[in-house]
């Protein structure tokens, strides 16, 4: 597929995040899928994705290993918005080998084999989820780290083959809750304990006041800190 990215950018310049992602829809119809990992900024996605009733299915990828809150979370989501959330699932042949061969905690052994882990539960997922999409909503921030500034909001994933829009791009923590609040969107219980970015339970710690707020996710390394659904 080629496609005019800048012309994209270009025809959704000045529009809300309703009317831009409408105007995707109307360009892809039943090919715009946005990925849900059930934090803030998702939250904010689907409220927004489902008050304006667009034509966008919402996914999530289940690694096998999230937190019980998140589980109820994304249970209390689907009946508070009355929504059918479709969910992904590893392969289990290659989930069965991989716990066989190294365990149920192998992401601790090195960095090499935490991205085993990550592959197989949540790249090789998303691109099952986005095999017959053609673009890919996301609910990264700038602002969460480093390596996140330097994308853009509207991109090319050459992994995916699919155009990436990351709409709440340039927004801040601050914003983020406070759209929450104000629209009464549910949200995950662990937000109040110190969690801010939630992946899986054991990769995932609270974090402490000026802690940077990725600090939490696969905290004894100090690699870059990405699972791989985000490669630049
Ligand atoms: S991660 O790569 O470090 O795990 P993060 O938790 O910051 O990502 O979330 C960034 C975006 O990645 C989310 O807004 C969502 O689009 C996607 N994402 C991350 N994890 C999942 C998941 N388990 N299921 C679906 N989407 C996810
Ligand atoms: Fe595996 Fe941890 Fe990656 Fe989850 S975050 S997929 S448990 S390594």
């Amino acid at each position: 597929m080629t496609v005019d990215l800048r012309k994209l950018e270009s025809e959704i310049f000045g529009l809300s995040i309703e009317q831009s992602i409408k105007f995707l829809t109307t360009q892809f119809p039943h090919q715009v899928k946005c990925s849900s990992a059930f934090g803030q900024e998702d939250q904010v996605l689907l409220d927004l994705i489902y008050r304006s009733n667009l034509d966008v299915e919402i996914f999530t990828l289940d690694t096998g290993r999230l937190f019980p809150e998140t589980y109820a979370l994304i249970d209390e989501t689907s009946a508070r918005y009355n929504r059918h959330i479709k969910t992904y699932f590893p392969s289990p042949e290659k989930l069965e080998s991989l716990v066989s061969k190294k365990g149920f905690f192998s992401f601790y052994n090195s960095v090499e084999d935490r991205k085993d882990c990550c592959y197989l539960r949540k790249v090789a997922p998303l691109k099952r989820a986005l095999k017959d999409a053609k673009v890919w909503i996301t609910g990264l921030r700038a602002s969460q780290s480093d390596s996140r500034q330097k994308f853009n909001q509207l991109e090319w994933d050459e992994s995916n083959q699919v155009i990436k829009y990351n709409p709440l791009l340039n927004w801040t923590y601050d914003q983020i809750t406070e759209y929450l609040q104000i629209n009464d969107v549910p949200s995950n219980s662990l937000h109040d304990q110190g969690f801010i970015s939630i992946g899986c339970q054991p990769c995932t710690r609270a974090i402490k006041t000026g802690e940077d707020p990725r600090a939490g996710r696969w905290w004894w390394e100090t690699s870059q800190k990405e699972c791989g659904l985000h490669s630049a």
